[in-house]
């Protein structure tokens, strides 16, 4: 079986070229599966707003959602050559959502927990009244 970070970079990297990002001309994709293997692809959608831009994890945790998926095991976010780039911050929030513990984001230092890249999230284990 090819490996998970195999397939997603590589579904990332096709996803990328969808991007729209006349703005930045930076074309990002990002590639998540479920525990099952479940992929779901996502780009960035800019807009002349700027500040309504759509980042590539957004539309692919819209995918993934949207195709009746919620755990998400395995992320990759990357430009349109392959090289990997650092979820946004609020891209963070949003994958942690759906990401438990076990989720693993691939960094340039290899696969890394979500939890490394947002520690003491914010989650909804916060909105519980005491
Ligand atoms: N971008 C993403 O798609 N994901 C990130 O995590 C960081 C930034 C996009 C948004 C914008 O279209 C472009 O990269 C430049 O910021």
């Amino acid at each position: 079986m090819e490996n998970i970070w195999t397939k997603l970079t590589s579904k990332a990297i096709e996803a990328a070229q969808h991007a729209y990002a006349p703005y930045s001309n930076l074309k990002v994709g990002a590639a998540g599966a479920n525990s099952n293997g479940d992929i779901f692809v996502g780009c960035n959608i800019e807009n002349s707003s700027f500040g309504l831009t759509l980042c590539a994890e957004c539309s692919m945790i819209s995918q993934m959602v949207l195709t009746g998926s919620r755990d998400l095991a395995f992320v990759v976010c990357l430009d349109e050559y392959g090289k990997l780039l650092a979820p946004c911050g609020r891209c963070r929030q949003l994958l942690a959502e759906f990401g438990d513990e076990r989720c693993q984001v691939l960094t340039a230092d290899g696969p890394a927990p979500l939890s490394y890249l947002l520690p003491g999230a914010f989650s909804s284990a916060d909105l519980r009244k005491p």
